[in-house]
């Protein structure tokens, strides 16, 4: 009765993934096609879709089931701990890929990095793993990214749906939970919801809540 629209209808590949632009759409079918080796940087607001494209894009690279190295950016606190996050000391990182993959996957998510120190320390990685090594960082910290780094990047400003562009994808949902309501009446609860959040995650709250709705009052009537 009780339904986690988010858990159950979330993009489970980048075919099902709702480009907020084209802008979004160009770049990450670059990227899914395997040819661009340069770091990606994924930056925006909260439930924009940036660690779940973070997820998406090695799978569609790899066409298979992918190994990825994922660590949260507080979590690296020393030089040390970047060197041995890309393998330090194991050399053959920089010739051969696990399991015969394109790239080696870092993703490196809430990406906010102070010190100069581990800058430099990820600078000389990002530059010695050019061509072997993917990383791809989501932050909602745009405007404190070192220089460096941005230098060596691309960049991506991952913006919420708005509510028209995620309308298709709600309707789907709806009639997969066999909720009668109106394109009328769904649209405007998508409105009201970008109006106040710009966030892809309220949409799967507000229908969460319709379904919720719909079925207590099935029981009680
Ligand atoms: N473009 C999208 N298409 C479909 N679903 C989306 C999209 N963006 C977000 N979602 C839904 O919202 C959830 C949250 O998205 P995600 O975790 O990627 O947000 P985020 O941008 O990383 O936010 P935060 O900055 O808070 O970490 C996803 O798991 C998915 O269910
Ligand atoms: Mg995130």
């Amino acid at each position: 009765m009780i339904v986690n629209t988010a858990k159950k209808y979330s993009p489970k590949s980048l075919d099902e993934f709702i480009f907020p632009n084209e802008e979004a759409c160009e770049l990450v079918t670059a990227y899914s096609s395997g040819e661009m080796e340069r770091p990606l940087i994924l930056y925006g607001s909260s439930g924009s879709g940036k660690s779940l494209l973070q997820r998406l894009i090695p799978q569609a690279i790899e066409r298979k089931e992918t190994q990825v190295n994922k660590v949260i950016c507080s979590d690296l606190k020393l030089p040390r701990d970047i060197h041995d996050l890309y393998g330090r000391n194991k050399q053959f990182n920089h010739v051969f890929t696990v399991n015969g993959q394109r790239y080696n996957y870092f993703i490196i998510e809430e990406f906010y990095m102070k010190s100069i120190r581990l800058n430099d320390a990820l600078k000389i990685e990002l530059d010695a793993t050019l061509g072997t090594d993917l990383t791809i960082f989501s932050t909602n910290r745009f405007e404190l990214i070192d220089r460096g780094i941005l230098s060596r990047s691309e960049t991506l400003e991952v913006q919420p749906c708005n509510s028209s562009i995620f309308l298709p994808h709600a309707k789907k949902i709806m009639q997969a939970e066999e909720i009668d309501i109106s394109d009328h009446d769904l649209q405007v609860k998508l409105n009201a919801i970008y109006a106040v959040y710009k966030d892809n995650r309220k949409y799967y709250s507000i229908m969460d809540a319709l379904i919720r709705k719909e079925r207590i009052q099935c029981l009680t009537t």
